[in-house]
C-alpha cells in the first residue's frame, strides 16, 4: 500500500476504536459516587456498583428516576430521566463553596431509602469506606 493510504487507514482505525471505547462507557461502569462538585473531599468516596446495587435493591428499569429525576412546576415528571446529569447539576447552589444542599440530596436519597427499607448501609463509615 502507498504510505498515504496506509496512514489514512490507520487514522480511521484509531477513530473507530476510540468511538467504541467512549460509547461502551455507561452506568454499568459506575463503581463509586464521585460528584465533580466536591473538589476537596472530607470523606472517602462511596463505593456504588451502579447496576449491581440496583439489581440487589430491586430497583427496576422504569424506576431510574428515583435518583435521576426531573421536575416541572414543582412536580416530578414520571416518564422523564436526568441520567445524563450529575446531581450537582441541580442541587448545587450558585454559591459554589456551600455543599450542604448537595450533601443533603445524596444523604436523603441514599441513606433515606436504606433507613426506610431497613436494608443497606446507614452509618458514615459504611458508605464512606476507608480503603487503606
Ligand atoms: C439509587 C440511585 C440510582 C438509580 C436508581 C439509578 N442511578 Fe444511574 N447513577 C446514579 C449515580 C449516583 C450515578 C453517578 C453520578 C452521576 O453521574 O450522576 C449514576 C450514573 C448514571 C449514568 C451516567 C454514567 C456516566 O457516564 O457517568 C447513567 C447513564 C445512568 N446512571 C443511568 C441509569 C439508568 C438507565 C437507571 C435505571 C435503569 C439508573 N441510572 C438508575 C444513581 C442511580
Ligand atoms: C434536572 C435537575 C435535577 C437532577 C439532575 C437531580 N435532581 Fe433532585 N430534585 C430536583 C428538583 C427540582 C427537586 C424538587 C425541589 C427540591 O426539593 O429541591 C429535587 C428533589 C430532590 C430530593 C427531595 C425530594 C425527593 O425526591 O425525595 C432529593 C432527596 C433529591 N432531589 C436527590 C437527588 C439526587 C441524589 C440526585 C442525583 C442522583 C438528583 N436529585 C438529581 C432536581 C434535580
Ligand atoms: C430505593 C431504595 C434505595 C436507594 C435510593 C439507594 N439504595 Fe443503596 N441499597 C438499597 C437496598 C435495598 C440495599 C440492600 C440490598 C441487598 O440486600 O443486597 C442497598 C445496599 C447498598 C449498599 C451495599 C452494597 C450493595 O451494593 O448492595 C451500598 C454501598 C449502597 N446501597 C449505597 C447507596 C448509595 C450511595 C445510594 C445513593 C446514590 C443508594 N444506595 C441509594 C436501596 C436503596
Ligand atoms: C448511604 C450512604 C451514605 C451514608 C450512610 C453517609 N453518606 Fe455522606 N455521602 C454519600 C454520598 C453518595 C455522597 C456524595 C459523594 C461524592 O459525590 O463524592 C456523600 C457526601 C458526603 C460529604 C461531601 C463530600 C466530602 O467527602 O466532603 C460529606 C462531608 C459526607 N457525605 C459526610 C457524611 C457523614 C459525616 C456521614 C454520617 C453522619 C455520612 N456522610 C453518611 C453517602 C453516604
Amino acid at each position: 500500500m502507498e504510505m498515504r493510504t496506509r496512514m489514512m487507514y490507520m487514522t480511521v482505525a484509531v477513530i473507530v476504536f476510540l468511538t467504541a471505547v467512549v460509547s461502551v462507557y455507561s452506568q454499568e461502569d459506575v463503581t463509586t459516587v464521585e460528584d465533580s462538585a466536591f473538589t476537596e473531599k472530607m470523606r472517602p468516596p462511596v463505593p456504588f456498583l451502579h447496576d449491581k446495587h440496583n439489581e440487589n435493591a430491586l430497583i427496576h428499569d422504569d424506576d431510574c428516576n428515583i435518583c435521576h429525576h426531573t421536575y416541572s412546576d414543582g412536580k416530578k415528571l414520571e416518564d422523564e430521566s436526568s441520567e445524563d446529569q450529575e446531581c450537582s447539576a441541580c442541587h448545587q447552589p450558585a454559591d459554589e463553596k456551600n455543599h450542604m444542599e448537595l450533601i443533603k440530596a445524596y444523604h436523603n436519597r441514599c441513606k433515606g431509602c436504606h433507613t426506610t427499607l431497613k436494608a443497606g448501609p446507614v452509618l458514615c463509615g459504611e458508605c464512606h469506606v476507608r480503603t487503606q
